[in-house]
């Protein structure tokens, strides 16, 4: 099947039927915007299998998504959306570029979740924007930044509470947000060790791309205790 599109994690494929797209996780891993990037066997594996059991999740918690079903170990059907072209990045907890944006504290907890919208954009590096930067590149209108941050808010709830039940805390996370052919707003890409922050209650051990791009040891066994966690659910 025709090969549509193909990003650093992941590949995109059409299908027999109009309006379902494959996608296919590689396994790549990069950090700063390919700056480092390694092939590390194993890891396609447990970003699908990880995704796919979180966006299961948020849907029994009535969050719906453009994942449809995992189709084998390191594939996945979805319905095909057009991506906005944003990163949504909502913290809980203080870490990455916030620290040295603001200089919070590392491990500062926010008095409530902050949404920040960055502008998909290689080129740019992926800036930090405003809600008038995002109004003025026309990549979203009032209402349409108002119902991803709502949508940002409801998802950060869902995965707190799900990071709870296993002990564990969410730091930060990435989303993206696709458009229906309806002009419906939806959950899209991915929800991964590789978009998010996850660090465990009780001690200072973390589950997340952080030990790539900090070399502090091996993501595959990183992210599969990461998935042992989640399947004990
Ligand atoms: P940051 O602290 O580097 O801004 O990252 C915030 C969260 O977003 C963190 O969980 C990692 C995730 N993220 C991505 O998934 N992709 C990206 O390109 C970046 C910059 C961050």
């Amino acid at each position: 099947m025709t090969l549509l599109y193909e990003g650093k994690a992941k590949k995109i494929h059409a299908t027999d039927t109009e309006g379902i797209l494959r996608v296919e996780y590689k396994d790549e891993v990069t950090a700063g915007n390919g700056a480092k990037k390694d092939y590390i066997e194993g890891k396609g594996r447990l970003n699908n299998l990880i995704t796919s059991k979180l966006f299961n999740s948020l849907k029994q918690q009535g969050l719906e998504s453009h994942f449809i079903e995992q189709i084998s170990e390191t594939e996945q059907l979805v319905q095909s959306v057009d991506i906005i072209p944003l990163e949504v990045v909502v913290r809980n907890i203080a870490a990455g570029s916030i620290t040295k944006r603001l200089g919070f504290d590392k491990g500062h907890s926010f008095e409530q979740p902050l949404v920040e919208f960055f502008y998909k954009n290689d080129k740019l590096n992926d800036p930090l924007i405003t809600d008038d930067h995002v109004k003025l590149l026309h990549i979203a209108n009032d209402d349409e930044i108002s119902t991803l941050k709502a949508a940002a808010l409801k998802i950060n709830e869902a995965l707190v509470s799900i990071m709870d039940q296993v002990d564990l805390r969410l730091v930060d996370f990435k989303i993206e947000f696709g458009k229906t052919t309806k002009g419906d707003i939806i959950l899209a890409d991915e929800i991964s060790p590789d978009t998010c922050r996850i660090w465990d209650k009780h001690s200072d051990v973390n589950f997340d791309k952080d030990v790539y791009r900090e070399d502090r040891g091996s993501i595959i066994d990183t992210y599969q205790t990461f998935l042992n966690k989640l399947e004990a659910l």
